[in-house]
C-alpha cells in the first residue's frame, strides 16, 4: 500500500478544487449579469465541463492506481467515506445539471468551450430544465457542505490526532505546500471574483457606456497612419496625387472616443419596428477633417453587449439565429480613406465583419465642432442577410435592411 495517492490523483484533488471555488464564484454572479455576462457564461461552462472531464480522469485513476490503506474504521470512517462519494457526486452533478440546464432553456445559446470547441445540447425533454436549474444551485451549497465536513475531518486528523493523514494528498512533506496547496481554492474564488465587471450603475432609460480606446490601441493605429499616409511623394493614385500638390500632408491626428456615445440599430419587425443599442464597442480614429482621403476608421463592437430592452429578445440577440456571439464575439468595420460629400459631410467606404462575413460596407457621417473636439453622427444601413444575421424562424417579420446608426464625441489627441 502506498503511503499517499498518486501524483496524478494529488494534482487533480486540488486542481478541481480550486476550480470548483472558481465557478462558484462566478456562478453566484451568473443571473445578475444579463446579455453583459455572455463571456462570462461562456467561461462557467467551459471551466464547468473541464471538471467534469477532470473528474472522469480522476475517478478512472481512483480504480486504476493503488490508494493508501483506509486510516480509521467505525463510524467515523465510514463518515470519511460517505463524504468523499458526495464530493464525487458534487463534482459529477454540478456540471451535468449545468450542461443540461443550458441544453433544456427555452432560448439556446451555443457554447464554444474556451472559444474554441463547440459545446452540443443534450437531448432532453424542456420539463428537465426547473429541476436542472434549482438542482444546479442547490447542489452547489451541497457541495459547500461536504467541503466544510470534509475539512473538518482533515483538521481533526492533523490536529487532533497528529496521525500525518494530511500528508496523504501533498506530493512531498514540505509544509510550504502544505499551505500553498489548500491555498489554492482560496485563489480560485478569489480569481473567480476578479473577473467579473465591476457593479453596473442603476440602469439609465438608455443605458449606454462607451468603452474608451486605450492608449496603446490607438497608439498603435497612429504608428500605422504614419507608415501609410501618403506623405510627400510617389502619389500613385489620383486622390494621393491631388492631394500631394496641395500641399505636403503630414499624417492624420489620431482622435479619442469619450465616453457616452451610442451605437443604435433598429430594424422592422412585422409592422413594428424593434431598436437596440450596443453598449460596448472602441473605434481608432485617425483623420484631418481637411483631407478625409488618408482617414483610417476602425470600430470594433462587442456583439454580446447588443440590447434592445427585453430580456427575452436580448437572450435570443447572441443565439446562432441572430449574432452567433459565441463563435463571433465582435463586428468590425474598418475603412481607410473618406471622401467629403458636402460641408462637413463624408463617405467611408470599408469593410463590415460580421458574424464571420465581409463585406464592403459605406457608412455616412458629419462633423460638427471644430479644433481638437468634433462630434460625430452618422449611420449606415446594413442588409442583415448577406451577413446571416437572421436566418431563422423567429426572423421572418424582419424587415431585410437594418438602419445603424452613431453619434460620440472625439477629442484630437496632441
Ligand atoms: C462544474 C462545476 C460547476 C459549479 C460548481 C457551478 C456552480 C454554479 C453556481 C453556484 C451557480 C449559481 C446558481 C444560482 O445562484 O442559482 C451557477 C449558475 C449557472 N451555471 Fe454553473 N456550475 C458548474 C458547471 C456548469 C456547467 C458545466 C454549465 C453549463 C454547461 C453551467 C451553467 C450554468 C448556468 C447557465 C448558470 C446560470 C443559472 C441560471 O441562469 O439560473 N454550470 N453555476
Ligand atoms: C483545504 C481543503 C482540503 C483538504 C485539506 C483536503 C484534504 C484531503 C485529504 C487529506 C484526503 C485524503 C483522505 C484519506 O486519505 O482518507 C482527501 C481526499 C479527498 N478529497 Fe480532499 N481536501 C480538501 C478539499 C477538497 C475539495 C474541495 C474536494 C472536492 C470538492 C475534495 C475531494 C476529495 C475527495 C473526493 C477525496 C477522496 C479521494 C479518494 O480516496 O478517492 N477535497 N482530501
Amino acid at each position: 500500500m502506498p503511503q499517499r495517492y498518486s501524483l496524478a490523483a494529488i494534482t487533480l484533488h486540488w486542481a478541481i478544487a480550486a476550480l470548483l471555488a472558481f465557478q462558484i464564484a462566478v456562478g453566484w454572479a451568473l443571473e445578475g449579469l444579463g446579455a453583459h455576462g455572455f463571456h462570462l457564461y461562456q467561461w462557467h461552462k467551459s471551466v464547468g465541463m473541464l471538471i467534469l472531464a477532470l473528474t472522469i480522469a480522476r475517478i478512472a485513476i481512483r480504480y486504476w492506481k493503488p490508494r493508501p490503506a483506509k486510516l480509521e474504521g467505525g463510524w467515523q470512517g465510514a463518515l470519511a467515506s460517505a463524504v468523499h462519494v458526495g464530493l464525487y457526486a458534487f463534482m459529477l452533478g454540478a456540471p451535468l445539471t449545468g450542461w443540461a440546464l443550458v441544453s433544456t432553456a427555452k432560448v439556446k445559446v451555443p457554447t464554444l468551450l474556451f472559444g474554441l470547441l463547440p459545446l452540443p445540447h443534450l437531448p432532453l425533454p424542456a420539463a428537465v430544465h426547473a429541476l436542472a436549474e434549482n438542482g444546479h444551485g442547490l447542489i452547489a451549497w451541497l457541495g459547500i457542505a461536504l467541503f466544510l465536513l470534509h475539512v473538518a475531518g482533515a483538521l481533526r486528523h492533523h490536529v487532533m490526532m497528529g496521525d500525518g493523514l494530511i500528508w496523504r494528498m501533498v506530493p512531498g512533506r514540505s509544509p510550504i505546500l502544505l499551505v500553498a496547496l489548500p491555498a489554492l481554492i482560496l485563489l480560485g474564488f478569489v480569481a473567480g471574483r476578479a473577473i467579473l465587471p465591476a457593479p453596473q450603475a442603476p440602469a439609465a432609460p438608455a443605458p449606454v457606456a462607451t468603452e474608451v480606446d486605450n492608449e496603446t490601441e490607438a497608439a498603435n493605429v497612429a504608428e500605422a497612419v504614419n507608415a501609410a499616409a501618403p506623405v510627400d511623394n510617389a502619389a500613385t493614385n489620383a486622390t494621393q496625387a491631388a492631394v500631394a500638390e496641395e500641399e505636403p500632408v503630414g499624417p492624420p491626428p489620431a482622435w479619442t472616443v469619450q465616453p457616452g456615445g451610442r451605437i443604435g440599430f433598429s430594424v422592422g419587425n412585422d409592422g413594428d419596428t424593434i431598436s437596440g443599442s450596443f453598449s460596448k464597442w472602441t473605434a481608432q480614429i485617425a483623420m484631418d477633417p481637411e483631407h478625409p482621403a488618408s482617414a483610417m476608421i476602425k470600430v470594433t463592437i462587442d456583439m454580446a453587449s447588443a440590447s434592445v430592452g427585453d430580456a427575452y429578445k436580448d437572450g435570443m440577440l447572441p443565439g446562432d439565429e441572430f449574432f452567433g456571439s459565441a463563435a463571433h464575439p465582435t463586428a468590425t468595420f474598418t475603412a481607410s480613406g473618406a471622401e467629403a460629400t458636402g460641408p462637413n459631410s463624408y463617405r467611408a467606404r470599408g469593410t463590415l465583419t460580421l458574424k464571420g462575413v465581409s463585406k464592403p460596407q459605406t457608412i455616412r457621417f458629419t462633423l460638427s465642432g471644430k479644433d481638437a473636439a468634433r462630434t460625430v453622427t452618422g449611420s449606415a444601413t446594413v442588409a442583415r442577410s448577406a451577413f446571416g444575421v437572421g436566418n431563422g424562424d423567429s426572423s421572418t417579420g424582419l424587415t431585410p435592411q437594418v438602419a445603424v446608426t452613431f453619434s460620440f464625441t472625439a477629442k484630437r489627441k496632441d
